[in-house]
């Protein structure tokens, strides 16, 4: 079983959609701008004298689920909303492109259900680009639902953006609910960080790199003009591709921001251990700010290469943040922490802009954490930054014995800050 999903917040079980349901003000914040779920006056009008005037997601039931007819209605909703950006699959054609769910393609394992590779193009339909995609089948037994794959559809169908994954289509049939995404043949961060069998590392400037991108990504969503909270960023859910651009995927928890003079969104508290915030955990008040502590941890774990959340280390480590947090404001103490499997090869200002800018991101008043476009700036100027560690004689950060390397013995005795944790983080990975 994965982390994530062994860890997750309190993942709701499949619940219908009832009329009551969906327009309650957790609906509004993921609905908000899908008019189907409030509908303008205008849309009112349209409907005069014909079919109900709410004719689709508040009517959703599980009965109506298990309907074909229901389905139908969904997916008219839908192709109505979306026409000809998002394509309606049928499973046939979904079970044609992937080798009929093949175990030779499974991509992966998540909360909502497995993941295939398989090849689309024109002999599907007119127009569809010949292209290798993500086909993501919703487990009906499992922890996600059809609200999920119901709000991925209504965010990733309307937002574009060059670091959030491209939705291609989606399958709505019967019971069934699928996803279609372009595939990313890097797979997640995630895998490269954290996978053992992966023999090469993932060398500093891409960590630089994917960053950079996946913070492109949240900026677009929290600069939006009504913004939109991701609530489930973290290393699985930053896809790459084949130049190692990093894009988010899985908008099946994000949220639509507080709008007018509201300061946040109460909601359930959902998200993954170790990454969510905990002022929203505590409160279950959500803001973008959420998403910026969850940034500062996948910081961390670009440095240390360790998983938020590591339940096998003793118990001072468990936890990335409380554990790297002494760590973060010097370069000495820094490089004790850093991922051993850089073997030194890190600009050391670099890391510890990086480290800096982590602490700010995790830190416990959310005020004081920066925004998106901030972040930003500080990635890119680390980005020219080549003072090498291994070069720079901050590396290896141990002596042969893994303790204390290169303080002076004073600072060893006092500090407690010596290098013993170096060996600690270099010892075998644990879930
Ligand atoms: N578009 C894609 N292209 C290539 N691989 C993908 C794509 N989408 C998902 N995957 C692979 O499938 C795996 C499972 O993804 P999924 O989003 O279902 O679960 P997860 O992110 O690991 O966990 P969670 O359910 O908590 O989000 C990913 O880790 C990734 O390796
Ligand atoms: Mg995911």
């Amino acid at each position: 079983m994965k982390d994530s999903k062994s860890e997750k917040l309190n993942r709701q079980p499949w619940k219908p959609l009832t009329a009551s349901y969906c327009c309650s003000s957790d609906d509004r914040a993921i609905f908000g701008n899908f008019s189907r779920c409030r509908p303008s006056k205008s849309e009112f009008s349209k409907n005069i004298g014909g079919a109900p005037p709410l004719p689709s997601f508040r009517k959703l039931t599980f009965s109506d689920v298990s309907l074909g007819s229901s389905s139908a209605r969904i997916n008219e909703d839908l192709a109505q909303t979306f026409g000809g950006d998002l394509y309606d699959f049928q499973m046939s054609e979904l079970r044609g492109a992937t080798q009929n769910f093949s175990s030779n393609f499974l991509l992966g394992e998540g909360g909502f259900g497995r993941v295939h590779k398989g090849y689309v193009d024109e002999s599907l339909r007119a127009g569809l680009k010949a292209q290798p995609v993500a086909v993501k089948l919703l487990d009906i037994e499992g922890l996600q639902g059809h609200r999920e794959w119901l709000a991925e559809v209504i965010f990733l169908g309307q937002l574009r953006h060059p670091n959030l994954v491209k939705l291609i289509g989606y399958c709505c049939e019967d019971e069934e609910r699928v996803l279609v995404y372009e595939f990313m043949p890097r797979g997640s961060l995630e895998n490269h960080l954290f996978k053992r069998g992966l023999s090469i590392s993932l060398p500093w400037a891409t960590r630089l790199k994917i960053a950079i991108g996946a913070a492109k990504g949240l900026a677009f969503l929290h600069g939006a003009e009504k913004p939109v909270i991701y609530r489930d960023f973290k290393t699985s859910n930053i896809l790459l591709d084949s130049d190692f651009n990093a894009k988010l995927s899985d908008f099946g928890l994000a949220k639509m921001g507080p709008e007018g003079s509201n300061t946040h969104v109460t909601t359930r508290v959902m998200g993954t251990y170790g990454y969510a915030a905990p002022e929203y955990v505590s409160t279950g008040h959500l803001t973008t700010k959420s998403d910026i502590y969850s940034f500062g941890v996948v910081l961390l774990e670009l440095l240390t290469g360790r998983r938020a959340m590591e339940k096998a280390r003793p118990k001072n480590e468990q936890n990335l943040v409380d554990w790297t947090k002494p760590y973060l404001t010097s370069s000495r103490r820094l490089r004790c922490i850093m991922d051993p499997r850089l073997a030194g090869q890190y600009s050391v200002k670099g890391a510890k802009g990086m480290g800096l800018l982590a602490l700010q991101c995790v830190n416990l008043n959310p005020k004081d954490r920066p925004k998106m476009p901030a972040i930003i700036e500080t990635l890119e100027s680390l980005q020219q930054l080549k003072d090498m560690a291994i070069t720079y004689g901050q590396w290896p950060a141990s002596t042969k014995t893994g303790r204390n390397a290169g303080y002076p013995a004073k600072e060893r005795r006092q500090s407690g800050f010596g290098c013993k944790s170096a060996a600690v983080a270099a010892s075998p990975r644990s879930k």
